[in-house]
């Protein structure tokens, strides 16, 4: 059964390659920057101690007709393998590596489940839009887990159960309609979006069909998969615990950030929960999460999670996220930046917006807290102000936080 599932994935891929392929990744790159899984651009999240090495070994798991290529280009000094189970995405993978001379890409057409049998280890495995597909998804996480070196870090994506209620209830009716996985399936589809009516889960927040449903790789991947699943917040954790793994982080905190979307007294009583019940309320709340995109490491690395329930956050560095800007006027200051589903806006104290000028992406929180404008109060107080602020610079994903020395 898995096997004729598996068979069934290969062949939809080969048929309609996805993401649809591009002809220049350097041209990708300037136009949308680099992929929120690159090391160049979420290395703290990766690693807040700082990357284990210059040269990462980097696995890219089901990378589709484009990833492996684009993170090789944008990452000359690390070797990036790329496994697939289609063809004719590695195919466009090979046009890419070959157009850009990149040297550093090796390419390979087998299931990461086997991956263990390359006897490698990796510093950083990408799996994005991946293991949701595959008959038993709990089995491919073990296998890469366990080609995860003790240092390294895995960026996930899954799918989000709340944000895709809608990709369900239409797939079902393709189903029912006999809807297949060819060009009569996508034309089926198509006539069938004609009659979504603009109340319907399937359409997104600003009122349109999803992006993706633009072309006919993008219909079949989303409408008419033989094999997909997706996840809320407890079974995301869940799913990465029973893989021996533990959960680092989002990817964007905003998404899942309870001061976004709530105040006054239920704002007050969610932030009583832990960590990964607000993100729970959070998700089931706005419905706005059709992916989920989260950092995973080995227990090995417990240690360098961020957390503000000890002083040991004293000692970490913050990094203002880019984007990020101070705007408002005195009286009502606020932290903003865009984002997919709309800016974040975090209303901040004059105080609070002190010591954020302060951070300079060197400079650890007990250093920032020994500048004359904080040394007026007492010791314990300014901690817990400190506390207060980063916790909720963290909760919103404006302030990322690495380690000293990193
Ligand atoms: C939706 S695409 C995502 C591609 C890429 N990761 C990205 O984010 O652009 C899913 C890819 O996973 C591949 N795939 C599915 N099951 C796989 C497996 N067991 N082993 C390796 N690749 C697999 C498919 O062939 C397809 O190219």
């Amino acid at each position: 059964m898995e096997d004729t599932v598996t068979e069934a994935v290969r062949q939809q891929y080969e048929a309609y390659s996805y993401p649809p392929p591009i002809e220049d990744g350097e041209k990708f790159l300037k136009k949308w920057g680099p992929l929120t899984c690159d090391p160049k651009f979420a290395g703290i999240q990766l690693w807040p101690e700082g990357r284990p090495r210059q040269d990462l070994r980097i696995l890219c798991a089901g990378c589709g007709s484009s990833q492996a290529a684009l993170i090789a280009l944008n990452n000359p000094d690390c070797a990036v393998l790329g496994i697939d189970l289609s063809e004719t995405s590695l195919a466009h993978s090979k046009r890419l590596c070959d157009r850009h001379g990149l040297a550093n890409l090796e390419l390979r057409q087998m299931s990461l489940l086997d991956v263990g049998e390359l006897n490698r280890r990796f510093d950083l495995i990408i799996c994005t839009g991946v293991l949701h597909h595959l008959p038993n998804p709990d089995a491919g996480l073990k296998a890469l887990a366990d080609v995860l070196d003790p240092s390294g870090s895995m960026a996930i994506m899954l799918y989000g159960k709340t944000g895709r209620a809608g990709v369900y209830l239409v797939q079902d009716i393709l189903r029912r309609l006999g809807a297949g996985r060819n060009a009569e399936g996508v034309r089926i589809a198509r006539e069938l979006l004609k009659f979504v009516p603009s109340n319907h889960y399937l359409i997104s927040a600003t009122g349109k069909l999803p992006h993706d449903l633009a072309d006919d790789a993008g219909i079949v991947d989303m409408l008419l998969h033989p094999q997909d699943r997706a996840y809320s917040v407890p079974e995301i954790i869940k799913f990465v615990e029973a893989a021996g793994l533990v959960f680092s982080g989002w990817s964007d905190n905003a998404l899942y950030c309870a001061d976004r979307y709530l105040s006054g007294e239920m704002l007050e009583r969610v932030l009583t929960l832990p960590p990964a019940e607000q993100w729970a309320v959070v998700d089931n709340l706005t419905m706005l999460n059709d992916r989920h995109d989260f950092f995973v490491r080995k227990p090995e690395s417990t240690r360098f999670l961020t957390r503000f329930d000890t002083d040991d956050f004293l000692s970490y560095v913050p990094h203002i996220r880019s984007g990020v800007r101070l705007a408002g006027d005195v009286n009502s200051l606020v932290l903003t930046r865009p984002a997919p589903q709309g800016e974040v806006i975090i209303p901040i104290s004059r105080s609070e917006a002190l010591m954020l000028e302060q951070v300079d992406g060197k400079k650890r929180i007990s250093d920032i807290l020994s500048h004359s404008i904080f040394t007026g109060s007492e010791p314990d107080k300014r901690a817990n102000f400190a506390r207060a602020v980063c916790e909720r610079m963290w909760r919103s994903g404006h302030v990322l936080f690495g380690r000293s020395g990193s």
